[in-house]
C-alpha cells in the first residue's frame, strides 16, 4: 500500500508542541491523570494500583467494551472492538475494501477517510462540502459502491446534519448494499438543545462506527478508541487485521478509559460549557464565523491566503492556526477550534495581531 504523506499530521509535527498558543486544536482540554484517577470508583482504583503491565485482551477490555456498547444502544460485547482511533480506520477499510472497489467519501476530510482506500487502489469519490443529500444518493447510485464514508460532526467543518438528513445518509448507503463508515469522534459534544443525533450502528445494519477518547472525551494521549458494528463478520476481520498493527490495547490506557467512560457525563458537561463560551468568543471576535451545532470545530471564512497569514502569525507570535489548504480544501479558510480553555484569550490576541497586520489596528 502507498500512501501520500499525511498533510495534517506533517504541518502540526514541527510546530505543535513549539506553539505559545493554540487556535486549531481538534481535541477539548486534556484531563489530568490524577483527575482521572480521584474521580474513579474505588473498585478501579484498586485495579490500577494492581495493574500488571502485562498484554491485555485483543479485543479490548471487556469492560471497556461494555461501556462502549452502552453508549450505541442496540449493540452487546461482541459488536465491539478497541483500537487507537487512526488504527480504527486502518483496520475498516482493510476489512471492507479491495483493489478495484469504488467509496465515496465526505471530502474534505481527516486524510486517511480518503487515503487508506486510495492506497489500497480503490477508487475514492468525493461528496464534496456543502453536502447535498441529492448529489450523495446520485454518486452512490452511479457507480456500484462498496463504501460510503462520512464523518458527523464534521472536521473540518463542523458540519451536523439534520435528523432527516442523517437518515437520507444512511439510506443512501442500504440502498447501495454498501458498507457505511461513520467516524463518530465528535460525537457527545451536542451544543443545542436540538435532539443528538443516533450512531449510525443504531440505523443501519453494515454500518461500521468509529468512536474514541481523544475528542469529545479529552483523552487523545490515552490513544484509546473503539470499532462498534453489528456486521459481526466485519469485526472478526478487524480483529485478525488488528494482529498486525497493535494486537492489543495499552493495559493502563484501556483501565483509564473505563474509567475516563465512567465519568462521561461530568467530563462532557465541563467540555460543552468551554465550547459554548468559545463559541460566543469565536462570533464576537471574527466577523462571519458561525460556531458548530456540535462537536469542538469551525470553519471559517478569513481572507483569500491564509496558508501565508498562518505562516506569518506562527513566525511572529507562535500562535498555531490550521489553513484550509492542509485539507485541500480552498485557502481562504481556518479551522478553529473550541475545546481549550484557553481559546478565548488567544483568540483575542490573533483579533488584535490580524487588525494590525491587515492595516486597520
Ligand atoms: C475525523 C477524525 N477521525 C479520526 C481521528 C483520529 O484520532 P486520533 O488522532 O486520536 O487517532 C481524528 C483526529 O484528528 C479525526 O479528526
Amino acid at each position: 500500500m502507498k500512501l501520500a504523506p499525511f498533510a495534517l499530521e506533517r504541518y502540526f509535527a514541527p510546530r505543535e508542541f513549539v506553539a505559545r498558543a493554540q487556535l486549531s486544536c481538534s481535541d477539548c482540554e486534556a484531563l489530568t491523570l490524577d483527575d482521572v484517577v480521584a474521580h474513579a470508583e474505588a473498585e478501579l482504583r484498586d485495579a490500577w494500583s494492581a495493574l500488571r503491565l502485562g498484554y491485555s485482551e485483543s479485543r479490548g477490555h471487556p469492560l471497556l467494551r461494555a461501556e462502549v456498547a452502552a453508549m450505541h444502544p442496540g449493540t452487546s460485547v461482541e459488536h465491539t472492538i478497541t483500537c487507537a482511533p487512526a488504527e480504527g480506520i486502518l483496520l475498516a477499510m482493510l476489512s471492507t475494501l479491495a483493489a478495484g472497489d469504488r467509496v465515496v467519501a465526505c471530502a474534505p476530510a481527516y486524510q486517511s477517510l480518503h487515503e487508506i482506500a486510495r492506497g489500497m487502489g480503490c477508487v475514492v469519490d468525493e461528496w464534496p462540502w456543502p453536502f447535498d443529500l441529492t448529489r450523495l444518493t446520485a454518486l452512490v447510485r452511479a457507480r456500484k459502491t462498496k463504501l460510503v464514508v462520512v464523518n458527523f460532526p464534521h472536521n473540518p467543518t463542523g458540519h451536523v446534519p439534520s435528523v432527516d438528513e442523517w437518515h437520507a445518509v444512511v439510506a443512501a448507503a442500504r440502498d447501495a448494499g454498501a458498507h457505511l463508515f461513520s467516524d463518530e469522534m465528535y460525537r457527545f459534544l451536542d451544543l443545542t438543545a436540538a435532539p443528538p443525533l443516533a450512531s449510525a450502528v443504531e440505523l443501519y445494519d453494515k454500518a461500521i462506527v468509529l468512536g474514541g477518547l481523544s475528542k469529545a472525551f479529552s483523552a487523545p494521549g490515552l490513544r484509546s478508541g473503539w470499532l462498534v458494528s453489528r456486521d459481526l463478520d466485519v469485526i472478526q476481520r478487524c480483529a485478525e487485521h488488528k494482529d498486525y498493527t497493535t494486537i492489543c490495547g495499552n493495559g493502563p490506557g484501556e483501565l483509564l478509559s473505563i474509567m475516563v467512560l465512567r465519568q462521561r457525563a461530568r467530563i462532557l458537561a465541563r467540555n460543552i460549557a468551554t465550547i459554548r463560551a468559545n463559541v460566543a468568543a469565536l462570533e464576537r471576535l471574527v466577523p462571519g464565523a458561525k460556531g458548530p451545532r456540535a462537536g469542538c470545530v469551525a470553519f471559517v471564512e478569513l481572507d483569500d491566503g491564509v496558508t501565508a497569514l498562518a505562516d506569518e502569525l506562527f513566525r511572529e507570535t507562535k500562535m498555531l492556526l490550521l489553513p484550509s489548504s492542509v485539507f485541500g480544501a480552498g485557502d481562504r479558510h481556518a479551522r478553529f477550534g473550541l475545546g481549550r480553555a484557553a481559546f478565548a484569550t488567544t483568540l483575542e490576541e490573533f483579533a488584535t495581531w490580524r487588525a494590525v497586520a491587515r492595516g486597520s489596528g
